[in-house]
């Protein structure tokens, strides 16, 4: 049986972890060759590579802060100089910033989660949708949240750049899908990452479940699969869509 993403390039930033290192293995495992980026975490963008090439996939890493167009260029050059051309892009690098309300929010600490979470996603599109437009075709994934369609307090720096990256997407959903580019945003509940994990409190996954109406937390694995199945040719009339892989969570439960 033909695999959904058989022959595909696909690029996925932060994909040393989380999210993007299960989009990344599943998509190998779907027949794609994955350039994976990530900022610092080096040795697990690594890992992601090995997990991919020990099941007999195609894999490479590259790092790249997204916040910077130089290495945003460097990392897509990269794609197109190991596997040809460039077919799908998984934007999905994310920081949480600060957990604090406005008046303690320090701005520098806003600034940057607006540069790696907004802009990094507008420089990574911006970097390539002009190797998708030669070939009249390209799917691109960026990573909101269900805080990019609802809200939650202290986190005003996370909330705003995932509600923007919605606006971004439909923005670039609008100018570039007539040039056969689909560009959709996906909004996952909460899901078990080191972003999630990361709060140390043990208690944190019992009350994060309670806000899904299926009273869990996501898997990365499971988000991975509506990435795939948004960059596969399955997904062909999609576009301009937030697609929320959320257990429920916006079903307003909360
Ligand atoms: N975990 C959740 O509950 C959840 C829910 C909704 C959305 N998200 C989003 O999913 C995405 C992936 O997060 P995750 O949960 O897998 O967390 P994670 O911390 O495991 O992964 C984040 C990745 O982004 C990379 N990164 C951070 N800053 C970067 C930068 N400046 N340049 C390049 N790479 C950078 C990290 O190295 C890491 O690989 C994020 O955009 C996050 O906001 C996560």
């Amino acid at each position: 049986m033909k695999r959904l993403l058989e022959e595909k390039v696909i690029l996925i930033t932060g994909g040393s972890s989380g999210i993007g290192r299960a989009a990344a293995i599943l998509a190998a495992r779907e027949g794609a060759k994955v350039l994976v980026s990530a900022d610092k975490n080096i040795e697990g963008g690594q890992e992601t590579v090995s997990a991919i090439k020990k099941e007999g996939g195609e894999g490479a890493f590259v790092q790249a802060d997204v916040s910077h167009f130089v290495d945003v260029q460097r990392m897509v050059n990269r794609t197109v100089e190991l596997y040809g051309r460039l077919d799908c892009a998984f934007n999905n690098a994310g920081i949480y910033g600060e957990r604090k309300p406005i008046i303690d929010y320090p701005d520098n600490a806003f600034d940057r989660v607006i540069a790696v979470n907004l802009k990094g996603v507008w420089l990574c599109m911006k970097a390539e949708i002009p190797l998708m437009i030669e070939k009249d075709r390209g799917v691109i994934v960026n990573t909101a949240s269900v805080g990019g369609l609802t809200s939650w307090e202290n986190a005003s720096g996370y909330i705003t750049s995932k509600h923007a990256v919605v606006g971004l997407t439909r923005s670039a959903a609008l100018e570039y899908s007539r040039r056969g580019i689909r560009i959709n945003a996906l909004c996952p509940g909460v899901t078990r990452t080191s972003m999630f994990s990361g709060r140390g409190d043990p208690d944190k996954e019992t009350q994060a479940a309670s806000w899904h109406a299926m009273n869990r937390i996501g898997k990365p694995e499971e988000v991975a699969e509506s990435v795939v199945w948004l960059c596969s040719d399955k997904a062909s009339f999609v576009t301009g869509h937030c697609f929320t892989v959320d257990g429920g969570y916006t079903t307003g439960g909360r």
